[in-house]
């Protein structure tokens, strides 16, 4: 039985026209990353207080201990697992189109795939809040708590989504755009909880898009919109998906 969804998933990838990858957090669980939600997940342990943007504004310093310790020191040496790589692999042979990843983690980058869109940012890069000059995180120290701006000396803030802040109107039309052209979606490892990424899958699902879902656990999506729900490690099954496709 599964070697068949597997199979079908690997013919679906092979016919489709425009195979898009929509991920979350737990594709990245197995590079040593926890989720945010679930019994391991980082709002467990902290209180995503330190994440609201105005808080962030008003008490920098505070809030940057806790950014840095949990999305640098932490992070610092996360490396792409076999999930990334087989996207990449499967990016490389045309197979797929487009990743749109609410991460921040960098990884589908440095697993091979040259056409992310990110949904929350990047953890790489960080903005002036008061002059928009935005920085990689090579050109700054983030030993200082937090970094400075150069030209103005305000407080920097990682490039990334925080609670209260819009997303970014560039990454919305384009992952709109790139869901309207999909035959084929595959969702990995999101609760899918969080809007308003969680909207994409039912706009490819009004399209009568073909969606392939990959958790270990059944989320908001897999009972309303998924045509085949693989109940495995994100790693694993990309795995099996790859040997069926090449
Ligand atoms: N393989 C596949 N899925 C997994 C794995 C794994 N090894 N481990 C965990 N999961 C699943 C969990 O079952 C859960 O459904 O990954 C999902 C992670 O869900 P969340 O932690 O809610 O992460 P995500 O959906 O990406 O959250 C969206 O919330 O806090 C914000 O900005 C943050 O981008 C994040 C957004």
């Amino acid at each position: 039985m599964e070697k068949n969804f597997y199979n079908i998933v690997g013919q679906k990838i092979k016919d489709s026209k425009y195979c898009i990858i929509f991920t979350g957090a737990g594709i990245s669980v197995e590079s040593g990353i926890p989720p945010f939600r679930g019994k391991d997940g980082i709002w467990n342990k902290y209180d995503p207080e330190f994440l609201y943007i105005d808080n962030y504004l008003n008490n920098p310093f505070s809030c940057w201990k806790v950014i840095k310790e949990i999305f640098y020191d932490y992070f610092s040496n996360i490396k792409p697992n076999k999930a990334h790589i087989v996207i990449g692999n499967l990016y490389k042979k045309g197979f797929v189109k487009t990743v749109i990843t609410q991460n921040i983690d960098n990884l589908h980058q440095e697993g091979g795939c040259e056409n992310v869109i990110e949904f929350h940012g990047n953890l790489n890069k960080f903005i002036c809040l008061k002059c928009n000059k935005t920085f990689n995180i090579e050109n700054i120290s983030i030993e200082e708590k937090p970094p400075f701006c150069n030209y103005c000396k305000f407080p920097l803030k990682p490039d990334i989504i925080f609670f209260g802040e819009a997303i970014k109107e560039d990454a919305i039309k384009k992952s709109i755009d790139e869901i309207n052209k999909a035959d084929l979606l595959i969702i990995i490892g999101t609760s899918g909880e969080v809007a308003p990424a969680n909207n994409l899958p039912f706009i490819a699902k009004r399209n009568n898009c073909f969606i392939v879902e990959i958790n270990i656990v059944e989320s908001i999506f897999t009972k309303t919109i998924v045509d085949i729900f693989l109940k495995e490690k994100a790693s694993i099954a990309m795995e099996k998906i790859e040997l069926e496709v090449t």
